[in-house]
């Protein structure tokens, strides 16, 4: 079983299809592990995303991701970040095929509404950047971080 880090950017957030997009990692067979909105500042986004660091759109991708609240979620399964990359769809929306979340969702590539982490590497790290505590794995559903498990529930 692996893990990875998505995030629904601003933009998604603003257009009220975090829901939508829940739906499809569920409806894909991914158990939700954590979830929070939160915004994020300027040193956050351009950790989460240094290794863009000397691309020309840089800045404009750092201001783009702290303009509004972004959903950070933990998403659980086999091949948890290929899947995941594979639901979302490519970086350009104009290239990403009808069916995929950024080919159904969006139009430019600088809002592109959601993230997936690249390799199980970067969900590491951008699990450990984005929430600050180690979950156990959940077979059976996912949970809110920091509130009991189903087992404590019943
Ligand atoms: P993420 O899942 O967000 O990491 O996207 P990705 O892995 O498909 O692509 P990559 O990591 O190469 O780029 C990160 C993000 O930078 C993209 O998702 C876009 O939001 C943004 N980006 C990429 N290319 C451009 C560009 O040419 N202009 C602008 N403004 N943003 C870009
Ligand atoms: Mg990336």
């Amino acid at each position: 079983m692996e893990r990875t880090f998505v995030m629904v950017k601003p933009d998604g957030v603003q257009r009220g299809v975090i829901g939508s997009i829940i739906n499809r990692f569920e409806q894909k067979g991914f158990k939700l592990n954590a979830i929070k909105l939160m915004s994020i500042d300027h040193a956050l986004a351009e950790e989460h995303y240094r290794d863009l660091r000397m691309k020309p759109f840089f800045g404009e991708l750092v201001d783009y991701l702290t303009s509004g609240s972004v959903c950070a979620m933990i998403w659980e399964g086999p091949n948890a970040v290929a899947n995941a990359r594979a639901l979302i769809g490519k970086t350009n929306p104009v290239e990403a095929s009808p069916g995929t979340i950024r080919g159904d969702y969006a139009m430019d590539v600088a809002s592109n509404i959601v993230h997936g982490s690249d390799s199980p590497e970067s969900a590491r790290r951008e699990i450990g950047l984005f929430f600050d505590q180690e979950l156990p794995m959940n077979p059976i559903m996912g949970f809110m971080q920091g509130e009991p498990s189903a087992e404590t529930l019943h």
